[in-house]
């Protein structure tokens, strides 16, 4: 059998990899600007973790886990992380913070296990960049969360649209459930395969029917339920996302396929992506701690679809870049020696260096320079060595002269810095 990549997965490799890394590079930058720390958690966690909070009857757990047996003596059934909220809350219950210390301000960044039908965006390992607030159960804390998407899209110069949408509490939900429950009964005989089922377990999931949208289109809205604090709430959500102006629209099917919700629930969707448009989702989880068994803390929070959003993202910016300023040819076992020097002071000077094989042709060796876009070759053999110089080729305007070595760093790093590329 052939060692080939498993179903789902992925190599990324050279702009596929810069890319996925200039969204983390960004998403941090913008989350350090929100004074926001990170953590990082373990991959592996139980999987009673993740079925008391993502919960038994969402697919991701239901579905979608990769678990197996461990072989201590419980046997602990260990699980792949599907999303990084749950181990988040658990390190932080871990941690005693939800008694000693409960508001936090966590981002994290790292791969995801979800066993899903793979397509085009949606993978069985991707990468989730994600944020965490716990204690602060005000209606600005989300807000603020979903302003500093749009500021990292707008960073990336990324179009997408914000749904948003509310999903009331403990107090207001049950009634709103009831009422899905009852407009499920009475349908019954439109209903898919699938609603059957989510019926009786999760009715607020009928919603997400991808199957029958018409269908779910007429059901009970959450926003008819809501009780006076979750609609002031809201109200508040919505006023400050109009004072930042973060275009948004109201969907009120919007339910996500997580169980831990409570209130404001997001997605941002980029047009770009195809079926698979959310790029960014998240919301308010305010039980979710508590149910863990810590404090009754409150939690909002989103991650951002790292690859989804590499996909979308304009292939060409992400794509230029990382050539090499300088390929650096030595001709011979003396030149080699030196030119191991040289690019040590040309790299302090912050210039991205190539060092060529010393074993082959000078011909060969521009060709290698010219494969890899460098900007500069720097070529020295016996002779230049002797004098103390080196050939500088500008393979872009195909000119070439004489410098010596001891000048050429700062050389470079004017020219380069003259005619910067990318
Ligand atoms: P989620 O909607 O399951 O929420 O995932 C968040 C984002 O991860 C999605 O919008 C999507 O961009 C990306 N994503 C999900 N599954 C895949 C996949 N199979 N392949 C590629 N990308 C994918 C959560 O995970 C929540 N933990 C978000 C959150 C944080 N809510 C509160 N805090």
């Amino acid at each position: 059998m052939a060692l080939t990549r498993l179903r789902g997965f992925q190599d990324q490799i050279g702009a596929d990899a810069r890319a996925v890394a200039l969204v983390e590079e960004c998403a941090r930058t913008v989350a350090e600007r929100y004074a926001i720390g990170e953590i990082r958690i373990p991959i592996l966690e139980r999987l009673e973790l993740y079925q008391r909070s993502s919960g038994e009857t969402s697919d991701v757990v239901e579905k979608q886990m990769y678990s197996f047996v461990d072989r201590d003596e419980a046997e602990t059934t260990l699980a792949l992380r599907p999303e990084g909220t749950p181990g988040v809350v658990r390190a932080y219950i871990d941690a005693g913070l939800d008694r000693s210390d409960p508001e936090q301000r966590f981002y994290y960044y790292g791969p995801m296990f979800r066993r899903e039908r793979p397509q085009k965006g949606r993978f069985r390992q991707f990468n989730q960049f994600g944020v965490e607030i716990f204690g602060r159960a005000d209606a600005a804390c989300d807000a603020e969360l979903m302003i500093m998407v749009d500021e990292f899209r707008r960073a990336l110069g990324l179009e997408v649209e914000f749904e948003v949408n509310s999903l009331g509490d403990g107090n207001c939900r049950p009634a709103f459930r009831a009422a899905l429950l009852e407009w499920g009964r009475a349908h019954l005989d439109d209903l898919c395969e699938d609603c059957h089922q989510r019926l009786e377990r999760n009715p607020l999931r009928l919603l997400d029917c991808k199957n029958d949208a018409k269908l779910a289109a007429g059901a009970p809205r959450s926003s008819d339920y809501l009780c006076d604090p979750c609609r002031k709430h809201f109200a508040t959500v919505e006023e400050l996302l109009t004072q930042a102006g973060v275009p948004y629209v109201v969907n009120p099917r919007l339910v996500r396929g997580l169980d831990y919700y409570t209130r404001t629930t997001f997605e941002a969707v980029s047009k770009a992506v195809g079926a698979q448009s959310a790029v960014v989702a998240g919301g308010r989880y305010d039980g979710l701690i508590e149910a863990l068994g810590g404090a009754a803390v409150a939690g909002t929070g989103f991650a951002i679809g790292v690859e989804r959003i590499a996909i979308a993202l304009d292939a060409s910016r992400a794509r230029s870049k990382s050539a090499p300023d300088v390929a650096l040819i030595a001709m011979g076992e003396a030149a080699a020696f030196r030119a191991m020097a040289l690019a040590r002071t040309i790299r302090a000077a912050h210039l991205r260096v190539e060092m060529l094989s010393p074993e082959r042709g000078l011909k060969a060796l521009l060709r290698r320079a010219d494969k890899i876009g460098a900007h500069f070759a720097l070529i020295m053999g016996e002779n230049e060595l002797a004098r103390g110089v080196v050939q500088m080729r500008d393979l872009t305007a195909s000119a070439q002269r004489e410098v010596a070595i001891d000048a050429v760093a700062g050389e470079l790093a004017a020219a380069v810095a003259a005619a910067p590329r990318g």
